[in-house]
């Protein structure tokens, strides 16, 4: 009698899993364009949107534009060709160029387009009631990476190590077109001069957001300029910064155990899983989350709401919204720890 309860239940529990299916298997996918998977950022971005569209019953497309923009422009032309039921489109564009086609392209087939990233201009916004963007406060990231350094500075005058009174950085930039990469560069150095530090840039590199051609530029700028001219790295991301730490522990700087002689200390941005592990085992001194989980569940909300035809408002969202735009708030993360002598001086 039991039993057959048990069957019953799961039976009813059965059926309307079944539609529920049906009904998922009929619903448009919501299609997410990435510039690249490479990316570590946009990796982890992609990983969160799967993750929480997953316990949204939200089905996701994803796309790889591998850095190409004809790649990109097919990947959407195609997505909206067979798009009929308007399901929103959520696109980190390879270039400005691209993002405009996109809103241009979904804005004439009333597709809402949720940009995230990489910001379109504002007037490209505006251009469209069902165009926004998803992405970080621009002027934080470098405002909270300075503050990490100085306080760092504090606690550890001796990173000064000439005693010159400057502090001789090393700065990677990212991607030049990017928006967030002369935002963070010049809010970093505003800061640091408001407070009064006086820096002096060893090198300049671009590092491409990518771990590989920052180890690439560092190597090159420790060979050039030599490891004892260098008292500070400051990146733009955690994937560049990782890069340069392997170019550092190649000469026998930031291993685990060195002691603080050794130990330049390298900031980031993103909080991505490998650099909060690279702080954890004090090998990289501090980042800047770039909220990823925040962002990606935001997007879902947006996207979930056009689908289920509610409005996008604030307390749905649960930040504020200004000229169609959410930006999520950053937050420093560190570990003032440098080198083993340094922490077993500091006990
Ligand atoms: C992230 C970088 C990423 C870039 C890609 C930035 O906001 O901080 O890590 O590489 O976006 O567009």
């Amino acid at each position: 009698m039991k039993i057959k309860k048990i069957f019953a239940t799961a039976a009813m529990a059965l059926a309307t899993l079944g539609s529920s299916a049906v009904w998922a298997n009929n619903q448009d996918p919501v299609r997410v364009f990435y510039y690249s998977l490479n990316d570590m950022y946009i990796n982890q971005l992609s990983t969160s949107l799967q993750d929480l569209a997953i316990g949204s019953g939200i089905k996701i497309a994803q796309f790889d534009a591998q850095d190409d923009l004809m790649r990109q422009a097919s990947q959407i032309q195609t997505a909206l060709s067979v798009n009929k039921k308007k399901t929103p489109i959520l696109v980190n564009p390879v270039d400005n160029q691209n993002g405009l086609n996109a809103l241009r392209a979904a804005k004439q087939q009333n597709v809402p387009i949720i940009f995230f990233n990489r910001k379109p201009t504002q007037e490209a916004l505006s251009s469209y009631k069902d165009a926004w963007y998803v992405g970080s406060n621009i002027n934080q990231a470098g405002y909270y990476q300075a503050s990490l350094v100085i306080e760092a500075l504090k606690q550890h005058p001796e990173i000064d190590r000439n005693k010159d009174g400057y502090i001789n950085y090393v700065i990677l930039k990212g991607e030049p077109s990017h928006v967030d990469t002369a935002a963070r560069s010049n809010v970093f150095v505003r800061t640091m001069l408001d407070a009064g530090i006086k820096l002096k840039p060893v090198a300049i590199a671009s590092g491409q957001w990518s771990p590989s051609v920052a180890q690439n530029e560092m190597t090159r700028i420790i060979s050039e300029k030599g490891i004892a001219s260098i008292e500070l790295i400051v990146s733009n991301n955690d994937a560049m910064a990782l890069g340069a730490i392997k170019s550092l522990q190649a000469v026998g700087y930031n291993n685990p155990d060195v002691p603080n002689s050794q130990f330049i200390p390298v900031f980031g941005i993103d909080a991505i899983p490998s650099a909060l592990e690279a702080i954890e085992r004090g090998v990289m001194t501090g980042t800047v989350l770039n909220d990823y989980k925040a962002t990606a569940d935001v997007m879902i909300r947006m996207a979930k709401a056009y689908i289920d035809g509610q409005p996008i408002t604030e307390d749905l969202i649960g930040y504020p919204i200004k000229n169609c735009t959410i930006e999520i708030p950053y937050s420093p993360i560190y570990n003032f720890n440098l080198g083993t002598a340094a922490a077993e001086t500091k006990k």
